[in-house]
């Protein structure tokens, strides 16, 4: 097996620019000019790096179904899969003896599986905040009573009120669930501390670290230390690896009680039709033949992650922030959300939510797209509660969005704009964000653009998607 695509190292975070995947992309513009695409959206997706894409497709060729086949290409497929879990597991600061990796979707998958397995009990409670993406939030609701831990009018986390929560209901909060970052505002709670205040009331913590991981590096800590993560869930696809896989990792005593909430092949050790002896985990939380390649491709990312150092990356997105931030705070008509001092980088990721005054959001992210080849992400973000309280959305208003949205029009929906940097951008692309800004205020914009009320969406009048229509035809 041979790479063509170098793996980036020493430091490099220049040239790690240019090992992702579709960098040179060229979109039109709607004067007809073409540029390369921006994307300002790394908090929703995150491209490939070139070197994982050469993994999988190495990966393809010695592709066989795994734990099921005795052929060359089953025992390669195995390795390969049980030796991502490894890597993981190396990389979130696991420990082999005590915990386990369960591969999954999605952080979304991940939360709902451990939602489902969780030994809850009539009147046991969940504490978690109201910055949670839906996927941190919906599934407890559904299992338990869940707390909401307020959140500051800067978009930060009320820690008065999370103490106040624990001291509050003590042992009937069996778990805490917070965000290892915002993605949102971008804001980092303090994970490590709020897990050693859960812990001393006897609560489990999960860091939700979807939107951490890409940018800094997660650690559960030591088995025995006080604010030691006991689950962590990330995905795939927002740390470099588009590949359909995520994970959750957690202790391996947890996942052997009870029953897994998918039955079927693979996850059991033997079946008679009397009876069922489960596997042990991870395997019997993971039904049916699993993401291979998904999981190949989280292994490779973590290779190059770690190769270019997840110090380095941290350093390098905190200049971006700190850089857009002082830009964006430099515009007048621009209202940045959250936490808006540019020194502030150790206390959030790059993702910084903003409007344009008098602009819908909608709007702001078309006139991106169409006329700057700028790709950002406009809306709620998959974190309505969040949103709503940043926005001060009364509870009259929030009453005729929603009436609307149950008619089909969301075209009123509120929202924000989203500008998320990955470890791949630069100056430059904040550059372009800000001339664009600067000229939708201006109103310097050249579409006839209009909204689209069953998604809340805005076009440029007659648009059509270029060039992907025959993309399956031979
Ligand atoms: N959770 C992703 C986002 O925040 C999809 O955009």
């Amino acid at each position: 097996m041979c790479a063509n695509s170098q793996m980036i190292s020493n430091n490099n975070i220049v040239d790690l620019r240019n090992e992702i995947v579709g960098i040179d992309q060229q979109f039109p513009l709607l004067d007809g000019s073409y540029l390369p695409y921006v994307s300002l959206d790394n908090a929703a997706s995150t491209p490939s790096f070139r070197y994982v894409q050469e993994k999988v497709n190495q990966a393809m060729e010695l592709y066989s179904s795994v734990h099921r086949g005795s052929g060359y290409k089953s025992l390669i497929s195995t390795y390969l899969y049980d030796e991502a879990r490894r890597v993981v597991l190396d990389f979130v600061g696991g420990n082999a003896d005590h915990d386990v990796v369960i591969f999954s979707k999605n952080t979304s998958e991940a939360i709902n599986k451990l939602a489902a397995l969780f030994p809850f009990q009539p009147g046991d409670m969940v504490l978690t905040t109201t910055m949670e993406h839906h996927s941190n939030d919906l599934p407890w609701r559904a299992r338990a009573h869940v707390l909401y831990t307020k959140i500051n009018p800067d978009g930060t986390l009320d820690m008065d009120d999370y103490q106040a929560k624990l001291e509050q209901y003590k042992s009937q909060i069996k778990l805490v669930t917070v965000t290892g970052a915002s993605n949102v505002s971008g804001f980092m709670p303090p994970i490590h501390e709020m897990a050693e205040m859960a812990h001393r009331q006897n609560a489990l913590f999960l860091a939700d670290c979807a939107q951490l991981i890409p940018h800094r590096k997660v650690d559960m800590g030591t088995v025995d230390s006080p604010g030691r993560l006991d689950f962590v869930t990330f995905s795939g696809h927002k740390v470099y690896a588009p590949y359909g896989a995520g994970g959750l990792i957690g202790p391996k005593a947890f996942f052997e009680t009870g029953e897994p909430d998918y039955r079927g092949g693979g996850t059991i050790e033997i079946v008679t039709l009397d009876e069922v002896t489960w596997a042990e985990p991870p395997d019997r939380d993971e039904v049916g033949s699993p993401n291979v390649i998904g999981a190949v491709a989280i292994a490779a990312t973590i290779k190059q992650l770690s190769a270019v150092g997840m110090d380095v990356i941290a350093a390098h997105e905190a200049e971006l922030t700190a850089y857009a931030l002082k830009k964006f705070n430099a515009i007048q008509g621009l209202k940045i959300y959250g936490i808006q001092d540019p020194s502030r980088t150790s206390d959030r990721v790059g993702v910084i939510p903003l409007d344009v005054e008098g602009i819908h959001h909608g709007l702001v992210a078309a006139v991106l797209s169409f006329e700057g080849a700028i790709g950002v992400r406009n809306g709620c973000f998959c974190a309505h509660p969040y949103i709503l309280e940043l926005l001060h959305v009364s509870h009259e208003t929030y009453m005729r969005f929603r009436n609307r949205v149950q008619h089909g029009d969301r075209s009123l929906l509120p929202g924000l704009v989203r500008v998320s940097f990955g470890c791949y951008n630069n100056f430059e692309d904040i550059d372009r964000a800000v001339e664009m800004f600067e000229r939708i205020i201006r109103h310097d914009y050249k579409g006839d653009y209009v909204i689209e009320e069953r998604t809340g969406s805005f076009f440029p009048r007659g648009f059509e998607l270029p060039s992907v229509k025959s993309y399956f035809e031979f």
